[in-house]
């Protein structure tokens, strides 16, 4: 199997600076050497190039580098959309959430009813209108859905990209207002730290995963860092405390390896400027072999 891996070293969506080391941190880590060993042919792409004006050209406070947002959007959509005709298995490596627009642009093409999995302690359904930030890393949910400033729902032409009921979101623990709002408007499925703390991982992944293979011909799974508790993955721009393990998330994804069901990833927020000697990229590239198959016999 072929899987195609593309860098987005973007750290425009967000204000702490280290954000695009994220793919090299990764692939110091091992990314690329772990995947041959666990048997698959892997086409690097590289990085994608992104300009930082040291002006910034959008630094008002609603949507904050727009401009650059936008660019990086478009050229790593059509990044992918290529990828994907060569038939690999698209795996981004973030850079800082807002990649996802770009992501799920290039890749919600392929399919007529593609699901979302967004492992994240954020929601990330903010608007310019609800967003206590400006920070567009915490608004690509909702663009992916359709909502927000049309230069960024449009990016690849058309929009939305996702229906609300093939989101699920796991993780989550910290939900703005605007974006509780939404949640609720829409309908959209979350397991927070109190459904996986009640709960139990295996049956949470199970319900997910059940869910969305009866209704889905595809799911991406957007993996943010921030997730996991800071404990055991320090290295993010804006950790939440009381999150989800190590080994949960471990298992979270050896669920959806055994389950076939993830037809694209990515890994974002990784910040290696407030890492601990590099911990968060391993974590990643340890959940990365897992969620493509990895077993300890
Ligand atoms: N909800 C906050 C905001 O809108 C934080 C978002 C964090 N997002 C992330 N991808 N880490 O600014
Ligand atoms: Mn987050
Ligand atoms: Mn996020
Ligand atoms: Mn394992």
């Amino acid at each position: 199997k072929k899987i195609s891996i593309v860098g987005v070293p973007m750290d425009l969506g967000q204000i702490r600076r280290g954000v695009d080391m994220g793919p090299s941190a990764m692939r110091y880590a091992g990314l690329i050497e772990g995947l041959k060993n666990q048997g698959f042919q892997v086409v690097d792409y590289g990085d994608i190039t992104i300009h930082r004006s040291t002006n910034g050209t959008n630094q008002e406070q609603k949507l904050r580098n727009l401009q650059e947002v936008i660019k990086v959007s478009e050229q790593l959509c059509s990044e992918l959309d290529e990828a994907i005709q060569k038939r690999g298995f698209p795996l981004v490596l973030g850079g800082d959430h807002s990649i996802s627009i770009g992501s799920i642009a290039g890749i919600a093409k392929h399919y007529k009813n593609l699901g979302v999995i967004w492992y994240d302690a954020h929601a990330d359904l903010n608007t310019a209108e609800t967003s206590p930030s400006g920070n567009i890393h915490g608004m690509p949910l909702a663009i992916n859905l359709g909502l927000g400033h049309k230069l960024l729902t449009n990016i690849g032409g058309y929009s939305p990209k996702v229906k609300p009921e093939n989101i699920i979101i796991i993780g989550a623990r910290s939900i703005d207002d605007g974006e509780r709002r939404l949640i609720k408007e829409k309908g959209i499925t979350v397991f927070t730290m109190h459904e996986i703390d009640r709960r139990g991982m295996t049956a949470v992944m199970e319900e997910a995963i059940d869910y969305l293979a009866k209704r889905t011909d595809g799911v991406h799974l957007s993996f943010d860092l921030d997730a996991i508790d800071p404990i055991y993955a320090p290295g993010v721009g804006t950790p939440v405390f009381g999150g989800v393990t190590y080994r949960e998330s471990h298992l979270a994804m050896e669920l959806l390896a055994e389950s076939e069901l993830i037809t694209s990833a990515e890994f974002v927020e990784v910040n290696p400027i407030l890492d601990d000697k590099n911990t968060t990229a391993d974590v990643a590239i340890e959940l990365v072999a897992s969620l493509l198959g990895k077993q300890l016999l």
